[in-house]
């Protein structure tokens, strides 16, 4: 059996027939029902629904029922409510997507792309690194072209000294230095032979968990340290017992946001030190700070006890598969080592395109007009926010290129349905979690607000603003 009522539709100018089925709760059917009218087409796209108010009188329902309806289906992502124009039918772009985890996972291709994990690969310095390569691959030796040095080309570990010296502090020699196809191969590198002992690590609560599969996969399980504003708490490494190293983002928490507070970096190189262990120092986006200097390297504070690690994968592409380890002297031998014979995965030839990109001056002016470009989008996503969704709160927004949004308790799955529903890649802050992580589990997105190129990012920063779920304390809608 069912009850139906016509809403006179009075501020919307548009006759609304629902009819709500009269068995469950007034609010399940509600919910339906308009679901139901959007999905048949009744209520088209781009159009207003009704107040709370009205539609409740109508309805001979509760205000409170009604705007819940609302904001249940706002966060599926059949409604869409922006400040001061009320809540209408979100323009539909095509059919549900999954929605999108770190892993990726399988599904149409996104309208709007603002998955954490990549630069714009649109502002990739093309002609500049055309120009570095036709440079280096004229000026190589014949050697070059032999099989590659598991060291790394001298080249490249020279101009790599020179640079992380000069904008990352990092102490260090071209010794010291070994290039590896990126930081998650330089992580296997260290735990797939015999260079660090194997046994637990501690990782930060919140970080990717393709790093946390690929070190239990080597055979190193994972033990969290809870993080917060300030980073990941240190202090509590001398509580671990049976953790052998650590492994921090002192430069910018991944994926929370901050810089790692003075006081627990000098408690994380001071428990290295009387464990007589180490610190891996992943620095995936140091580059990239907005509002002062840069924060220099941990490794600065010791660099017997912290292996620094980088890569070009945010700063120029993931696509060219280089990075480097900066290691304690006794350490080098060891790792290359492992690495065996012959350099098995980085090009020589990309490797020695660097060293000339490094070299020419080309890596610090992409940087320069990455991070402008990168800093404008950051206002523009705080800006828009403020204006449109003045309740969720943003953090992590001091450095890098992604930054985490704060959703009302339960909202995150729903959001993410939404998003995916409206064609717009979006992370879940949720799969970042350690599984074994304690305390608190805010819901929250990671927006990768670098990811889109130029001309698509003002769609899809007003995508994103659709998405978000309403503020239920606002009033009316
Ligand atoms: C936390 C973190 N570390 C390191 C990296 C770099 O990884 P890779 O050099 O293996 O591409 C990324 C992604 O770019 C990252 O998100």
């Amino acid at each position: 059996m069912s009850e139906s009522w016509v809403n006179s539709g009075r501020r919307t100018g548009s006759d609304l027939h629902l009819e709500l089925a009269a068995t469950g709760s007034r609010r399940a059917a509600l919910t339906r029902a308009l679901r139901d009218a959007v999905r048949d087409g009744r209520l088209a796209s781009g159009s207003r629904l009704p107040p709370y108010r009205s539609l409740a009188a109508d309805l001979g329902l509760a205000r409170n029922t009604v705007a819940e309806a609302y904001a249940e289906l706002v966060a599926e992502g059949w409604l869409t409510a922006r400040q001061g124009s009320g809540t209408r039918v979100a323009q539909r772009v095509g059919a549900p997507a999954a929605a999108r985890v770190p892993r990726r996972v399988t599904g149409r291709a996104p309208v709007h792309n603002l998955a954490q994990g990549q630069p714009d690969a649109a502002a990739f310095p093309r002609t500049a690194w055309l120009a570095a390569a036709r440079r280096a691959v004229g000026a190589a030796p014949n050697e070059a072209f032999g099989p590659g040095d598991p060291h790394g080309r001298t080249e490249l570990r020279r101009a790599l000294a020179d640079y992380l010296a000069r904008a990352r502090g990092v102490r260090t020699e071209p010794e010291r230095i070994v290039v590896t196809a990126g930081f998650a191969a330089g992580l296997r590198l260290l735990f797939s032979g015999s260079a660090l002992q194997r046994g637990p690590l501690a990782v930060e609560a919140y970080g990717l968990p393709f790093h946390r599969e690929l070190l239990t996969a080597t055979g190193v399980p994972t033990r969290p340290l809870p993080v917060d504003e300030q980073g990941a708490d240190t202090a509590v490494l001398g509580s671990l017992d049976d953790v052998r190293a650590a492994l921090l983002t002192p430069a910018h928490q991944f994926p929370t946001g901050g810089p790692l507070h003075p006081e627990r970096r000098v408690a994380a190189v001071d428990w290295a030190r009387a464990r007589g262990t180490l610190v891996l120092e992943d620095d995936y986006d140091g580059d990239f700070r907005y509002d002062r200097q840069p924060l220099g390297a941990l490794q600065g504070l010791d660099p017997e006890r912290v292996i620094y690690m980088g890569s070009v994968s945010k700063s120029l592409s993931p696509a060219l598969r280089i990075g480097w380890l900066v290691l304690p002297a006794q350490l080098v031998e060891p790792v290359l080592a492992v690495k065996g014979e012959r350099e098995g995965f980085t090009s020589v030839v990309d490797q020695l395109t660097l060293a000339a990109f490094l070299d020419s001056g080309a890596y610090d002016r992409h940087l320069r007009r990455m991070r402008q470009r990168y800093r404008r989008r950051r206002d523009q996503l705080v800006a828009a926010l403020a204006a449109q969704a003045p309740h969720i709160g943003v953090s992590g927004i001091a450095a890098g290129l992604h930054a985490v949004l704060r959703l009302p308790p339960g909202t995150e799955r729903a959001t993410l349905k939404a998003a995916a529903w409206q064609g717009v890649a979006l992370d879940g802050l949720g799969p970042f979690r350690h599984p074994d992580a304690t305390g608190p589990a805010p819901d929250g997105l990671v927006v990768g607000y670098a990811t889109p190129p130029d001309h698509a990012w003002r769609a899809a920063l007003e995508a994103l603003c659709r998405v978000l779920p309403p503020d239920l304390a606002a009033g009316d809608a």
